[in-house]
């Protein structure tokens, strides 16, 4: 049987499907981080550090799994995260996307720069979705935005806040897919005609590639010089926490900011009036350098705990990952390369089977660290901080939150 052959039953397994069918560029694109790449890295080791109490003989016969976040029930504390350009990772990936979330009742986070609009989501879905925005210069546009998702049902607004520049994702430039040069071209055309698969089903088939929130803005996602140029030229380096009071008047749902990465910044956000956060270093994509999300937690979730909703994204690859979140004061989490890889791979079947395998290893966790409900996890179900740092600084002698904090 070669690899192919086997079942895929966790994150890697869809990665691996994924890299075959995707040109390269794509791949790329999706799995990358800025610069060396050590804060992508570590947001996904630095799980390892953290190990769970198993407890028995404590009556798990009856697990749920479910939790509620802004009123809205979640069948586990999970959502998928925004991912631009994820029509171009399998047809209208955005719709099919958001299909698999409402048919596992986890809410799918449509990004500013989807290939599919917001209303093409609400003409296919029946419950209210998440809208992701960046602070763009043209106040008008963010205005004419936020109205579209408001009609097309989204009750939720993610509002990043941590792509002030672009992010120095090295393998975009190697990949020749920004810098315009003629090497770049020939390569490109080159990763498309060795997935001929692809070529027909999403660059045929999945047209438009238009992004679908930004018609009149960007003309096509194909090439990732424009979708940069439009970057560059319209997201807000200048935004501050003043813009978020003024996003609060213009916008009457939840407001969660995805970006926080420091316990000051977790205030503001709730100063300036935002209903959650998220604890995210865009996966690794921006500031290279910066902890991993899971090492943030704690002090964050210490000292905003019960103030508002924490939500952490960053490396979590399986149904353990996610209980470790909670554990250590997250309400819920998001994921996104999981997602994408799964999609790429299998399409709607792939991410159907990928949430049903986090739903299941969340129930087998809880089950064998005996605890049948969300509410349940706390701080007390993390046994011990197993520091990286050991083996270099002899004597850590921490608490458990201390240490996590690097
Ligand atoms: C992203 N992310 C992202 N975030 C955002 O706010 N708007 C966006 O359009 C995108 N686009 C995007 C594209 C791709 C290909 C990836 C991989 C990521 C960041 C995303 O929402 C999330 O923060 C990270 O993906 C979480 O890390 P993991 O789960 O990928 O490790
Ligand atoms: C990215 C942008 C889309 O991370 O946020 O690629």
């Amino acid at each position: 049987m070669s690899m192919y052959d086997v079942v895929p039953v966790s994150t890697n397994d869809y990665k691996k499907l994924a890299q075959k069918r995707l040109p390269n560029f794509l791949f790329d694109y999706i799995e990358g981080g800025a610069n060396a790449e050590q804060t992508l890295r570590s947001n996904v080791a630095d799980f390892d550090k953290y190990t769970l109490k198993q407890r028995v003989m404590r009556d798990v016969s009856k697990i749920d799994t479910s939790t509620t976040l802004f009123g809205e029930y979640l069948s586990m504390p999970l959502a998928l995260a925004p991912v631009g350009m994820a029509g171009l990772f399998a047809r209208r990936g955005e719709v099919m996307a958001a299909k698999a979330a409402e048919n596992n009742a986890i809410p799918f986070t449509l990004s500013t720069v989807a290939i599919c609009s917001a209303e093409e989501i609400h003409a296919a879905t029946k419950q209210p979705f998440w809208f992701q925005l960046y602070m763009l210069r043209d106040r008008g546009l963010v205005l004419d935005i936020l109205n579209r998702a408001a009609l097309s049902g989204c009750n939720t607004l993610v509002f990043t806040v941590d792509l002030a520049l672009p992010g120095m994702r090295l393998r975009d430039y190697r990949n020749g897919m920004l810098g315009n040069t003629v090497k770049g071209k020939i390569s490109y055309l080159t990763q498309l005609l060795t997935r001929p698969g692809w070529l027909f089903d999403i660059g045929v088939m999945g047209k438009p590639h238009s992004l679908g929130n930004l018609t009149h803005q960007v003309k096509s996602a194909n090439d990732l010089n424009r979708y940069k140029a439009f970057v560059e030229s319209q997201f807000d380096p200048s935004a501050t926490w003043k813009d978020i009071a003024w996003l609060r008047q213009n916008w009457h749902g939840n407001i969660i900011i995805k970006g926080i990465m420091d316990v000051n910044d977790a205030k503001a956000a709730i100063d300036s009036g935002a209903d959650g956060i998220v604890i995210s270093n865009h996966g690794g994509r921006q500031l290279d350098g910066v902890s991993s999300t899971i090492n943030k937690l704690p002090s964050i979730a210490n000292a905003v705990a019960g103030q508002t909703s924490i939500l952490l994204d960053g490396g979590i690859r399986n149904g353990v990952d996610v209980i470790k979140a909670i554990a250590l004061g997250a309400n819920s989490v998001l994921i996104g390369r999981p997602w994408v890889y799964a999609m790429a791979a299998q399409g709607d079947a792939g991410i159907n089977s990928l949430l049903s395998l986090f739903q299941q290893e969340i129930t087998s966790t809880m089950g064998l660290m005996g605890v049948n409900n969300i509410k349940d996890i706390n701080i007390d179900l993390i046994e011990q901080f197993n520091s990286h740092l050991d083996s270099v600084v002899p004597t850590v002698g921490h608490s458990a939150i201390h240490c996590g904090e690097n």
